[in-house]
């Protein structure tokens, strides 16, 4: 097993390829939850742009700013002692041109102290991957259910059913290694063409909804929480139902200030009884 507090590189995520370990992998888009989930040893962090879904409430990851990103990701840079972070790129910040993809990815890194950046899209990204690896920055690739060009492939679904597009899915992965990505996320494919995907991947295959032969897994954090509630994908496993937790909580609060309960006592702060004797005198002198 890794050493818990040495910080993640790209070397030890190969490293824990080849020794057969599986790489785990979640989101976070604040300082708190990356604390927490750093301690707890998850070795990749993404900054997704989901965080415009889970954090601010929009309908989808279109509308997360270049701006948003690189705040969030630096807050959760901060926290990651250990944890590999992985910035998102989001929607436009990349498909325009070579340059704007480059001078993107760098604010990541320099402004958001990320070790990697991620964008979505196969071989017609592969210009993109090819322009930012140049710079020095290195760049996951993201396959499959791609959720930026959602209108394009159909919705939210599953990608890689039939045999064309599975063998597309192979295609991109062979265009994104040899445009220089350091591993692959493949989102909702099957688990057998994600499989022979990683049997002839030379670059560590991360699966979010991809089943169990890649050689990590991610999900997003407030899915597994129970803190998202619009939808929940199939691939999903939730670990717990702080939404329910929380709620309770905020009950109990809005309950104890409407009966006054709080604040006690020992939530008050005290002036000491000399000082206190001094301000009535005071205030009776200037009656
Ligand atoms: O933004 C995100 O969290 C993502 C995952 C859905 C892969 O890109």
């Amino acid at each position: 097993m890794s050493d818990k507090r040495k910080k993640v590189t790209i070397p030890e995520l190969y490293g824990m390829v080849d020794r057969g370990e599986r790489i785990s992998f979640l989101t976070a888009y604040d300082y708190p939850m990356a604390r927490l989930e750093d301690r707890a040893g998850v070795d990749m962090i993404l900054v997704g742009d989901s965080g415009a879904m889970c954090m601010l409430g929009h309908p989808t990851t279109l509308q997360a700013t270049m701006d948003f990103m690189v705040e969030i990701t630096a807050a959760v840079s901060r926290a990651a002692e250990r944890s590999f972070v992985v910035g998102d790129m989001p929607y436009m910040s990349y498909q325009p041109s070579d340059e704007i993809a480059v001078r993107n990815a760098g604010r990541f890194i320099a402004e958001g102290g990320a070790d990697a950046v991620k964008l979505e899209g196969g071989a017609r990204m592969a210009p993109r991957v090819e322009a930012i690896v140049d710079a020095g920055i290195p760049v996951m690739g993201h396959i499959g259910l791609t959720p930026q060009a959602a209108s394009m492939i159909g919705g939210l679904k599953s990608q890689g059913r039939d045999a064309e597009t599975a063998l597309g899915l192979m295609e991109d992965t062979e265009f994104l290694e040899d445009a220089g990505v350091f591993s692959i996320l493949l989102e909702a494919v099957p688990a057998r063409v994600a499989e022979e995907i990683v049997k002839r991947a030379e670059v560590p295959v991360l699966s979010i909804g991809s089943g169990p032969g890649c050689h990590g897994q991610l999900l997003i954090v407030h899915d597994i929480l129970g803190l998202f509630e619009a939808f929940t994908p199939k691939f999903v496993k939730k670990y717990a139902d702080v939404a329910q937790t929380m709620t309770t909580a905020f009950e109990n609060y809005v309950r104890d200030v409407r009966s006054g309960d709080f604040p006690a006592a020992e939530h008050t702060y005290r002036i000491p009884d000399e000082e206190w004797n001094r301000l009535q005198e005071v205030l009776k002198e200037a009656e």
